[in-house]
């Protein structure tokens, strides 16, 4: 077993069943799991089911197993500490610096990074004494995740609803890797094109490509959660789960990506195009499917027309001062990736480009990216291999420090 020790803490609050999954996916990736449910958090979930998931004892309470020190011990030994779902109740208490059961006497002893993951009805997260807790929280370097906006319990929807588990382990995990998530971009309106597009051939077939928009999502996740209003122009990205905190709107060709990016640039202040997005399209469409051995053999000989180039025409709108953004590339090179890199960036007119390296297959699709974020202000910045999420935080942090 590894020797990183997550702290699961559970409050008491409907969305404590998803902290089961959670635990599951920190012991998938090889974490030793303790989970401190708060007394409250017992009446939505059984002890016997944490114990079980986390193969460990759970204890609420500070006078449990006295002779283990308990109340400091568990704090001392973390090296990361989630609370999810943590409820209104239970962020007061850990803003107040108590330390009245075994999870906020674990936070207050806590010296390794924290995330919390809150989960309430939009009254209770609105309300100021909420507010006023979490940015007190945030203020010492405890990351605050937004919750997600949808169902709550009954018929209500809004803001307050838990993330899903994987993306509270992956931000987790990132927390533990990159440190704390600050609210940098509020305010910021973030565009981001993702996925791959689709040029339609016949009602059946289409020429696309391998990227999954993986990348992308990462960065809309990252910005939404450092306080940036996100819109996610998405191609094809097959099942993935939609970030969290971003609007989504979905699109299919490179034609339809644009216009969707070009509706919105003007009000945006970052815009990056992390899509793969289809060089060429067929030049004629057939309206009905193509057979074998048709008489033009339209399959064999497919005749393919070049699509606009989008970053070009969002940096023109740039130049024509219809937008302030800062606009961010992509360049994926199977060699001479830096010299091509920056040809790429000048040749588009960009400011800032994330180059990587995929020969032989590389990074579309995988969970791990790295590369170099080179700047037309010459700047030139290592982004070192890490999971998607990792890289996200390096770009992002990039692209602040050029001025977004
Ligand atoms: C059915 C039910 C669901 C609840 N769901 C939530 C919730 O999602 N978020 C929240 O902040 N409080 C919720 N509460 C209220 C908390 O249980 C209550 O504030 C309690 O004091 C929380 O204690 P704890 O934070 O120590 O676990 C719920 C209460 C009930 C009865």
């Amino acid at each position: 077993m590894s020797d990183f020790q997550v702290v699961v803490g559970v409050a008491g609050g409907i969305a404590a069943y998803k902290a089961c999954h959670l635990v599951r996916d920190f012991k998938e990736s090889g974490a030793n799991v303790r989970v401190v449910p708060t007394p409250n958090a017992l009446n939505f979930v059984g002890a016997a089911t944490f114990e079980a998931l986390s193969g460990h004892p759970v204890d609420t309470g500070v006078f449990s197993r006295v002779d283990e020190v308990q109340h400091v011990r568990v704090g001392q030994e973390a090296d990361l500490v989630v609370v999810a779902p943590a409820t209104a109740d239970v962020i007061a208490r850990i803003a107040a610096g108590r330390a009245d059961d075994l999870l906020t006497a674990t936070v207050l002893v806590a010296t390794c990074p924290v995330v919390i993951a809150p989960a309430m009805h939009t009254e209770m997260w609105h309300n100021a004494a909420t507010q006023a807790n979490v940015a007190t929280l945030r203020s010492r370097g405890i990351t605050v995740l937004e919750p997600a906006s949808g169902r709550l319990t009954g018929k209500d929807t809004g803001p307050g609803r838990l993330l899903e588990p994987r993306q509270i382990a992956e931000l987790a995990r990132t927390v533990a890797s990159t440190g704390p998530i600050a609210r940098t971009l509020e305010g910021k309106r973030v565009v981001i094109s993702a996925g791959g597009t689709q040029e339609n051939i016949d009602p059946v077939r289409f020429i696309g490509n391998r990227s999954s928009g993986k990348q992308g999502f990462a960065l809309a996740e990252i910005a939404a959660q450092r306080g940036a209003q996100v819109t996610v122009v998405a191609g094809d990205t097959n099942d993935l789960d939609t970030p969290a905190g971003a609007e989504v709107v979905r699109v299919r060709s490179t034609r339809d990506l644009e216009a969707a990016m070009n509706e919105r640039v003007a009000e945006a202040d970052v815009v990056i195009m992390a899509a793969a997005v289809a060089d060429f399209r067929p030049e004629r469409v057939a309206t009905s499917k193509l057979k074998k051995g048709q008489a033009d053999d339209a399959l064999s000989t497919l005749r393919l027309k070049e699509n606009p180039d989008v970053l070009r025409g969002i940096v023109d709108k740039r130049n024509a001062r219809e937008t302030k953004a800062v606009i961010v590339g992509f360049a994926a090179e199977t060699d001479d990736v830096l010299a091509n890199g920056r040809a790429k960036l000048e040749r588009k007119g960009a400011d800032l480009l994330m180059v990587n390296s995929v020969a032989g297959g590389k990074v579309f699709g995988e969970e791990r990216n790295s590369g170099w974020m080179l700047g037309a202000d010459g700047s030139e910045v290592e982004v070192p291999d890490g999971t998607k999420m990792e890289v996200a935080v390096r770009i992002w942090d990039a692209i602040e420090t050029y001025g977004a």
